[in-house]
């Protein structure tokens, strides 16, 4: 989607979409166009019965008086109550209906709004993001759509006073999701097209933006002894990968922090294998790796002023001949033993290594780490949010407002010595599963053992990573979800 800031006027095609505040208040601009509409504009409001709440619109179509080919009245809510999110969600809604309406354009009159938190510049900025994140559509393979189905609509067209102002609120912002993009898009393509070597190499793309990208191949991973991530990959026929990305936008020598993905390209559950029903999910396994390389991608992008090292464990997990069976024990790079006593609990194996090497190699400040780790963490919280862990509450706490700030909401959920001692094995330093309950705890517990005291954080993503029902900003999908959070998470507490 193309962006662009342009001075306030009556465009001569495409929608013209104005806002409206609590009260069915218009505001400048929307009182020239009801004028001109001869006082259209209003009727349809209240034909439609339009307040002006948030997440409302009504929309004429080829409005007399206008050489726009409709006018949309779009719901902010009160001015005090007006935040960033709702300008997104209000960009993302119209994008959203407008996608394959016809119209190649849309531009947003914005004004002022008298008792907002946000100047005109910043709402220009938030309705272009959330136009754009509402934007993504992933079409690679739909080789029969009709005219119909195709996106119409190729440019968003912000017309506001301070179009300076408004570019440089939105600069940033737009490299942010050109990482939640790449990272959706990697979630979304299948397991065939995007395997461990396949998605390295999407990793290296980042070269370009100045972020050193190392790759770990097996024999590598031999040397340093990481046993648990090469159990899991000794089923597969494709070579596992570790992959490591730096980005230095901070001082010279300052520790960085360190964000650990899961990549599990592919999760059959392996000699433990899952049932076929609903198995072809299981591409987006390696959701978590996908967030920290689009992380990585954002945090270039926008050049934030921070050491940063993005670290992924990517993987298949197959049942074949050379496969792990459960039972077996592996040793871990940290040296400690793990009994698989189930090899679809993988994710924690391959962390395991990637946690010990990450904290190990960098010393980091904190880590990080995102995983579709758990069906159970969907049992406690469903899609809605994702479930925190934390050594630190500190951690926890920034990384709750980070969530509500952007809109991907976490959940702190326990930890403690009792619910470690249930992945204690009889034969070797520990297990891979603890018991029925709390398997999204245990699987937690099983990760703090590779941390090796470094304060840190783990996000079960399992829930959130794809979504079957589309919102403004997040169509329907690979959701990103984890790449606005981070990078705001390091914006707030790490750039200043
Ligand atoms: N990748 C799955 C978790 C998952 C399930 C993510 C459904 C998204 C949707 C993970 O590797 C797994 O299989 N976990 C097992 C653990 C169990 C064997 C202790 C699970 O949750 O069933
Ligand atoms: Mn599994
Ligand atoms: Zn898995």
């Amino acid at each position: 989607m193309k962006v662009g800031f342009t001075k306030v006027s009556m465009p001569a095609t495409g929608t013209l979409v104005v806002p409206v505040v609590a009260g069915r208040k218009l505001l400048a601009t929307g009182t020239a166009v009801d004028k001109r509409m001869d006082g259209g504009l209003k009727r349809a409001l209240r034909a439609g019965h339009f307040t002006g709440a948030a997440g409302q619109a009504v929309e004429v179509v080829a409005p007399s008086g206008l050489r726009a080919s409709r006018v949309i009245a779009v719901g902010l809510g009160k001015p005090a109550d007006i935040t960033a999110l709702t300008l997104e969600a209000a960009g993302g809604s119209i994008v959203g209906r407008l996608l394959r309406s016809g119209d190649s354009s849309v531009s947003f009159a914005v004004d002022p709004i008298k008792g907002c938190k946000l100047n005109a510049a910043m709402i220009a900025a938030r309705l272009a993001n959330g136009a754009v994140l509402g934007s993504y559509t992933f079409d690679a393979y739909r080789t029969k759509l009709k005219p119909e189905q195709k996106p119409t609509l190729k440019s968003v067209n912000i017309m506001v006073a301070n179009q300076a102002a408004a570019r440089k609120a939105y600069g940033p912002l737009a490299k942010v999701s050109e990482g939640v993009f790449f990272t959706r898009d990697l979630v979304t393509e299948p397991a065939n097209v995007i395997y461990p070597k396949t998605l390295a190499r999407e990793a290296r793309k980042l070269a370009k933006l100045g972020v050193k990208v190392e790759v770990l191949g097996r024999a590598r991973m031999e040397q340093l002894g990481m046993g648990a991530l090469l159990g899991v990959a000794q089923g597969s026929a494709r070579e596992p990968q570790l992959v490591v990305m730096r980005y230095d936008g901070g001082k010279r020598g300052q520790a960085p922090l360190a964000f650990v993905g899961k990549g599990v390209t592919f999760d059959t559950g392996g000699i433990s294998i899952k049932p076929a029903q609903g198995m072809e999910d299981m591409k987006w396994d390696m959701g978590g790796s996908a967030v920290v390389i689009g992380l990585m991608k954002a945090l270039a992008g926008r050049k934030a002023k921070c050491n940063v090292v993005g670290v992924v464990g990517l993987v298949e997990n197959m049942p074949s001949g050379t496969a792990q069976r459960p039972g077996d024990v592996v040793t871990s790079m940290s040296g400690q033993t793990i009994e698989v006593i189930n090899t679809d609990a993988e994710g924690r194996l391959v962390l395991a290594d990637a946690l010990w090497y990450t904290q190990k190699r960098f010393k980091p400040k904190l880590m990080i780490d995102l995983a579709t780790l758990t069906g159970a963490m969907i049992v406690a919280l469903g899609q809605e949010q994702a479930g925190v862990f934390a050594s630190d509450d500190k951690l926890a706490e920034k990384l709750f407002y980070s969530g509500k700030n952007v809109g991907e909401l976490v959940w702190r959920l326990p930890m403690s010595g009792e619910y470690d001692k249930l992945i204690n094995s009889d034969i070797a330093d520990m297990k891979n599963i603890g018991g029925r309950g709390a398997g999204s705890i245990t699987a937690a517990q099983f990760l703090q053992r590779f941390t090796n005291g470094v304060p840190w954080a783990h996000l079960d993503i399992a829930g959130v990573t794809w979504s079957a029902k589309a919102k403004p900003t997040v169509p329907k999908g690979g959701t990103g979800f984890g790449v606005r959070l981070l990078d705001d998470f390091v914006a707030e507490n790490h750039e200043k």
